[in-house]
């Protein structure tokens, strides 16, 4: 990844009047491509998205896409999204598994709402049987999302886990801070634009990082999941896991929609559990950015998409 072009993409991903116009216009405007990275913008094509991959013989979670809410009616409605979601999760028979960002909630808002309104999500989740996934967002929100995340632990909550980014320099001691409280851990690279004060740079350094942390999880962590589709990194997980004679059972890995389908079914014939982050919303334009913003050659392919549409 060009350190550019993520940059480049990253502010696009935070201007306020491109994102009102990309929910105003929907996705018809990019469909050809932003279908590729989006289930679409109603639950039903998430729901129809999730049970091919599940016919498939892969495992799923779904994203309601919204971040960075600025007022307290907009968290709330977020919040009811989700609990609406659950219910077409719960008739439809398609696997009770989520993943939520805080911001969405309204953490930057009112922190106490925020964990009400992650309360309100979680409690009919444990009656469900439903896994939620806190993804990470930029750095600003690292430890705030930890102590949330602690928190509900402390209330009993364990039908909760949190994603920990490679290239935060902190990170090791997240994962040791999450190992001893036996939380289950989503590792990923981590996808926002951070200073070299709090991020390590270089891909090289991201890689060791990630295989480093990868190792911490597996001999010591609980149930982890790696979510990458760089294939030397799926490489050193299977190889750590492998001598260390830990069952496949016993960690997942996870990779978007639309992205690497071959390697997700691959690894699903090698006879590891796969599962996809299927994306789903309005509110597309950020999380769109952010895989645009990971592969120069996807701005290509926006560009040709968009003179095919002229
Ligand atoms: P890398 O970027 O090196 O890509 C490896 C290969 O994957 C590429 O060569 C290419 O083939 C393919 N690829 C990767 N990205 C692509 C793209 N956009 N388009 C086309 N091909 C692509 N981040 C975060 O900060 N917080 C979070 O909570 C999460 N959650 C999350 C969940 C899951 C399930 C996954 C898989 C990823 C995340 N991420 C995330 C994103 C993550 O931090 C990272 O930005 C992406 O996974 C891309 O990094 P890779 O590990 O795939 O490596």
């Amino acid at each position: 990844m060009h350190a550019g072009s993520k940059a480049f993409f990253y502010a696009l991903s935070r201007s306020a009047a491109l994102k009102r116009l990309a929910s105003k216009y929907g996705m018809a405007t990019t469909e050809s491509f932003a279908r590729r990275f989006i289930a679409g913008e109603a639950i039903e094509e998430a729901v129809d998205c999730a049970r091919t991959i599940q016919s498939e013989g892969m495992l799923l979670t779904l994203d309601y896409l919204g971040e960075s809410v600025r007022t307290l009616e907009e968290a709330a409605a977020a919040t009811r999204e989700y609990v609406r979601l659950m219910d077409v999760i719960v008739a439809s028979g398609i696997e009770r598994n989520i993943s939520l960002k805080l911001t969405q909630l309204g953490v930057d808002v009112d922190r106490a709402t925020c964990v009400d309104n992650l309360r309100r999500i979680l409690d009919p989740g444990a009656t469900h049987g439903f896994f939620v996934r806190i993804d990470m967002e930029n750095s600003a929100y690292t430890e705030v999302t930890l102590e949330i995340f602690e928190t509900l632990w402390q209330q009993e909550y364990r039908n909760v886990g949190v994603a920990l980014q490679a290239y935060l320099r902190r990170t090791e001691q997240d994962v040791r801070r999450m190992n001893e409280l036996g939380a289950r851990v989503r590792l990923v690279k981590g996808a926002y634009k951070e200073p070299a004060s709090v991020a390590f740079q270089q891909k090289a350094e991201v890689d060791a990082a990630f295989i480093r942390l990868a190792r911490m999880l597996l001999d010591e962590g609980t149930y982890p999941a790696f979510g990458t589709h760089d294939p030397p990194l799926l490489a050193h997980v299977r190889a750590h896991a492998l001598g260390r004679h830990i069952a496949n059972d016993q960690f997942e890995f996870q990779m978007l929609y639309g992205i690497r389908r071959d390697l997700q079914r691959l690894l699903v014939t090698e006879g590891y559990r796969m599962r996809v982050y299927v994306p789903f919303g309005r509110q597309w334009f950020p999380y769109f950015m952010r895989r645009l913003g990971e592969r120069p050659e996807n701005v290509t392919f926006v560009l040709k998409a968009l003179l095919r549409e002229k």
